[in-house]
């Protein structure tokens, strides 16, 4: 779905579910899942709260900050019940910028391939770089005394969500040595003011690099474990399936749990469809780089990835945060097609076509980002 200025414009006297901007496009109502319109994204580094997309697979739990508790237990050697205060008095506050990015982000693209019933379909707003406030996990952890042989920290949020005629909160988890790592949070803060409820009040981990979904909101409970979480959220969902395997024929267990998501660039603006007039095009997007790695370049191409230029990049190095780039290409008038593709610091870049990384959930699309364009 294309949104234009004309579209913006009528929609500002809409509803703003959650105090999100105008131009947020609804993908769901309930669960409320949304992001905003992209050319609304390469406007600032710092995503605004408003812009921030959200990924819910139920409702948002209303905390009662007086009554939460955060849970941890399992392999440590003291179990601890804490509450927000008890967080933010006794260990020292941190804050990141990161960007946090849905696994199922671009999925409308692999739709197009194949159709994926079930699922949101996703363009490329699923995305965005908040400066996140908060406590480090590792700090809780040692806290706690982490037990010989653990291997996982599980979380489990306070919302509830049905699946095969159970509910129960939304899970997942991350190896101990990236729940060690400084970079990972119990964010109470996002961009400055705290946590609003639709992401994750009064608490959320914040697990840079890492697909969103191991960043679980209003979280209740950590349990330190020598396996996986067993959450259907991680051991069925947001797993990398082989290329054959379908719904009626999964088997679950063949599939790659995923943590750190791959290097992608994105053209936000122009937009798909868009006619502009002939002569110097400025183009703009985002790129990410998962797993601590950096954005090293961005390439465009306007003639199929013949050639390439080489974009600008706004915020080169910045480990876990994404980067800005703009790009200035000469076209005359006619159809053309552009095309993104990015670099990060281990030589990483994207694979050229969507065709050749669909699986069946539709998860880490990072195949080059094409924009189709009219030039008058
Ligand atoms: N945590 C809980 N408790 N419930 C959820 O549905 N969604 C996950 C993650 N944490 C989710 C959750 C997914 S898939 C993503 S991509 C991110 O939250 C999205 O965070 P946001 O909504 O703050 O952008």
């Amino acid at each position: 779905m294309v949104y234009h200025k004309q579209q913006l414009k009528e929609e500002r006297d809409q509803p703003r579910p959650f105090g999100k901007h105008p131009g947020f496009i609804v993908r769901r109502h309930e669960p409320f899942n949304g992001g905003p319109q992209p050319a609304l994204l390469h406007r600032s580094f710092i995503t605004p709260t408003e812009l921030f997309y959200v990924r819910n697979h139920g409702a948002v739990p209303q905390v009662d900050p007086a009554r939460y508790r955060l849970t941890i237990g399992g392999m440590v050697q003291r179990k601890l019940e804490l509450t927000l205060e008890d967080l933010q008095a006794n260990f020292a506050r941190h804050t990141l910028v990161a960007a946090l990015q849905c696994a199922g982000n671009r999925r409308e693209e692999l739709m197009r391939v194949e159709p994926i019933p079930g699922e949101v379909p996703w363009g490329s707003e699923a995305v965005g770089n908040a400066a996140w406030g908060g406590v480090r996990l590792r700090d809780v952890l040692q806290a706690a005394g982490v037990a010989e042989h653990a291997l996982h920290v599980a979380f489990t949020g306070l919302d509830e969500v049905e699946r095969h005629g159970r509910s129960f909160g939304f899970g997942g988890s991350i190896p101990l040595e990236k729940a060690l790592s400084e970079e990972v949070l119990l964010a109470y803060e996002m961009n400055g003011a705290p946590l609003e409820p639709v992401h994750g009040y009064p608490l959320r981990v914040v697990a840079p690099g890492y697909i969103g979904a191991r960043s679980v909101k209003w979280l209740a409970s950590m349990m330190v474990q020598e396996t996986p979480s067993d959450n259907y959220f991680q051991a069925h969902a947001y797993k990398l399936f082989p290329p054959s395997a379908r719904a009626d024929n999964v088997d679950w267990s063949s599939g790659m749990m995923l943590g750190d998501f791959p290097v992608s660039a994105v053209i936000c603006s122009p937009d798909q469809g868009a006619s502009v007039p002939a002569g110097i095009v400025t183009v703009e997007g985002y790129a990410i780089a998962g797993g601590g790695r950096t954005v090293e370049r961005v390439d465009l191409s306007a003639d199929g990835g013949t050639s390439w230029i080489s974009a600008t990049l706004q915020h080169k190095k910045q480990r876990w945060a994404w980067t800005l780039w703009t790009a200035h290409v000469e076209l005359a008038p006619g159809q053309h097609q552009l095309i993104a593709r990015a670099w990060d610091s281990a030589a990483n870049t994207q694979p050229e076509d969507p065709r050749h990384i669909w699986n069946f959930k539709g998860y880490i699309n990072n195949a080059w980002h094409r924009v189709d364009l009219l030039v008058r």
